[in-house]
Parts: C-alpha cells; sequence; structure tokens
C-alpha cells in the first residue's frame, strides 16, 4: 500500500525495535495452566521519537503535516490531566515552531494540578501556550473549537488534534506501523500468531487493523480496553478502522468479527491503578529491564497475562506485545508499583 500520496513529518530515526522476551515467557509459563504459556515478542513503540514518545508520535507525523499545509500556527488538542497524547503534541509543537493549547478534561474530579510531576511537569517545561480544564464529561469538541475561534479573533490559525490522534488521519501512523511490522517479520523470519495491544481512543487498534487488513497480513489483534468494556470499545474501533480503509480507498468493509476487544481490566476506572496492572508492571521490568505505565500499557500487559493465566492462548503461541509508551506517568505512581498501596484487584 502505499502511503507517500500522504503528507508526512518524520519524527523517528527508523523502525523501532521488535525483540523476543525470554524471561518474560519464561515467567509467564509458570503463571499458566501446565507451566506452558505463550511465547512474547514486544514492539517497542516507547522508543519512537519525539522522546519519551509513544504512540502519539506516528498518529501526529501525519496530523502535523496536515496542520502545517493548513497554514496553522497553533495545535490545540485534548487529553486526561497526565495526557501522554497531550505532552506528546506539544513537543511537535516546539519542535515545528507552532504554538500549542490544551483542554483538560478532569475524568477524575480535582485530579489536575499545575504543579504536579510526570506529563504536567512536562506540559509547562515545554512552554504549553494555555490549559483549559473542564470536569469529566464536558463537551470537549466543543471547548477546543471555542479556543481556535479565540485565536481566530487573534489573527491566528489553531488546528485541532483530536483526542488521542484518533482520526482517520492519525489512524494512518499505524498503517505505517503495519507495513513496519511487516518488513520486520520478513527480515528477522518471525510468524506472529497474534497482537496484543491497548485500546483507548482507537487509532492505535483501528488504525493498525486497517493496515493488517489493507496489506493482507492475517494476523488477529486482542485489544485490551483502558477506559471501555468491548460492548462500547468494539463499535468505536471499527468505526476508526472503517474511516481509515476509506481514507486509503482501500474500497473494503472491516468484518466486524475483526474487532476483538477484552474488557475487565481497566476498572476500577480509567487511570486508576489496580492490583493485576501492578503484577504486570513489576513482572515486565524484573525480567526484562523494560518500563511499562500504570494507565496503558500495564493495564494492556495485565490482560495478556490475564488470559494466558485463563489458557486463552495456545501453548507456545507467538504473541506480539506493542508497547505503546507512557513512561513519564510511572513516576506519579510510584508507590502503587512498587506494590506500597492496597489496590483492588
Ligand atoms: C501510552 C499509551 N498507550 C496507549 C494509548 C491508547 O491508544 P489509542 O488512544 O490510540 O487507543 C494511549 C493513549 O493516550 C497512550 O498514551
Amino acid at each position: 500500500m502505499d502511503l507517500s500520496r500522504f503528507p508526512r513529518r518524520r519524527y523517528s530515526a527508523g523502525p523501532t525495535p521488535l525483540d523476543y522476551l525470554p524471561r518474560f515467557t519464561q515467567a509467564l509459563a509458570a503463571l499458566c495452566p501446565n507451566g506452558q504459556g505463550p511465547r512474547i515478542w514486544i514492539k517497542r513503540d516507547d522508543m519512537l521519537g519525539l522522546f519519551p514518545g509513544g504512540n502519539k508520535t506516528r498518529k501526529l507525523e501525519f496530523l502535523v503535516a496536515d496542520a502545517l499545509a493548513a497554514g496553522a500556527d497553533t495545535l490545540v488538542t485534548c487529553g486526561a490531566p497526565q495526557s501522554n497524547h497531550c505532552r506528546i503534541t506539544l513537543a511537535a509543537a516546539v519542535k515545528e515552531g507552532l504554538k500549542c493549547r490544551f483542554v483538560i478534561e478532569e475524568r477524575v474530579p480535582n485530579s489536575f494540578h499545575e504543579d504536579a510531576s510526570g506529563n504536567q511537569f512536562m506540559f509547562r517545561l515545554m512552554g504549553v501556550e494555555a490549559i483549559t480544564v473542564v470536569p469529566g464529561g464536558s463537551n470537549v469538541a466543543q471547548a477546543m473549537q471555542q479556543v481556535v475561534d479565540e485565536l481566530a479573533a487573534q489573527g491566528r490559525k489553531g488546528y485541532i488534534v483530536p483526542g488521542g490522534g484518533s482520526n482517520a488521519l492519525g489512524g494512518l501512523g499505524y498503517v505505517a506501523c503495519a507495513q513496519e511490522l511487516q518488513q520486520q517479520f520478513f527480515d528477522q523470519g518471525v510468524q506472529i500468531d497474534r497482537v496484543v495491544l491497548c485500546s483507548g481512543s482507537s487509532g492505535t487498534h483501528g488504525g493498525l487493523l486497517a493496515g493488517f487488513l489493507g496489506n493482507r497480513i492475517q494476523i488477529p489483534i486482542v485489544g485490551i480496553g483502558v477506559s471501555r468494556d468491548p460492548a462500547d470499545q468494539e463499535p468505536l474501533v471499527h468505526r476508526e478502522a472503517q474511516a481509515v480503509a476509506d481514507l486509503l480507498g482501500l474500497d473494503l468493509v472491516v468484518p466486524r468479527e475483526s474487532v476483538l476487544s477484552v474488557g475487565g481490566y481497566w476498572q476500577p476506572k480509567y487511570s486508576v491503578p489496580n492490583a493485576r496492572m501492578v503484577e504486570a508492571v513489576q513482572l515486565l521490568a524484573r525480567t526484562e529491564g523494560i518500563l511499562l505505565d500504570p494507565v496503558y500499557t500495564g493495564k494492556a500487559m495485565a490482560g495478556l497475562i490475564g488470559l494466558a493465566r485463563e489458557g486463552f492462548f495456545k501453548p507456545d503461541e507467538k504473541l506480539l506485545f506493542l508497547h505503546t509508551g507512557g513512561l513519564p506517568a510511572l513516576n506519579m505512581y510510584e508507590r502503587e508499583v512498587l506494590g506500597q498501596v492496597d489496590l483492588p484487584a
């Protein structure tokens, strides 16, 4: 599939590593029925550019190219108080000589603090121009439009980057990732049976699915929901995958059954820690020296471990875990991930 007709900025030096995880695989097997579990590879999208990068880096390559083509001088986006997406969008804006403004939605009441560390510290360090804080459940799209209108009244031009960078254009970032993976599978002689990833605003899951379908890569994808159970998450991902396929002109209907997500690992609430996330973060850190984050990839890995424990995967099945980043949030939860706080399961 030819992506070259879509304008793209480049924020990463090259492909991210695709690595086998021997010690994690061994430790996971010990938790599985009869001591037999899947074999685990990891795609290190936590090592993307705009460091510490993550899945948003891929989406922003296309979204920022579009903003520049539209003559924008300011990126306007939204997210939760510790949003990786906002931080990486700001990094892209700084790199391009643009300004950046956020609408922050307090999904957990009173969770935004001007002087917090983690991503919020980096917002200040990289010089976000303005932050509007709105309560959870607000009309965030309207709030972003209001920011764009205020900029227009000053003779400036804002460009709205949707939440999580998840629209058809942003999803192209994960079509590019599908193509990168296809080449790596070939180069490394690896045949993967299934991909496990984190499914949130849906651009990663939907974009990768569209990329797999478009490139005839027949590897099923399991998305671990980080804020919704399947009844709400799957239609979202399905719409995103279809929108990406349409933008690509693929002339295909995304099969509904190709969208699979798993719930139950994000509770009690989006971004609120649980014990299974802690187990996952500790296990990968202590077997492979790889750091997950508590809000997204820790819960996604908890899903992979939980499914393996239930015998969902065939013994020796080859799984690829997509590490989508999120490192700066880890320090916000030091005591939790060290197991010093009682948490719900
Ligand atoms: C580290 C990390 N992983 C995964 C996700 C979820 O990806 P998506 O929003 O594309 O579903 C996010 C979203 O913010 C994220 O920051």
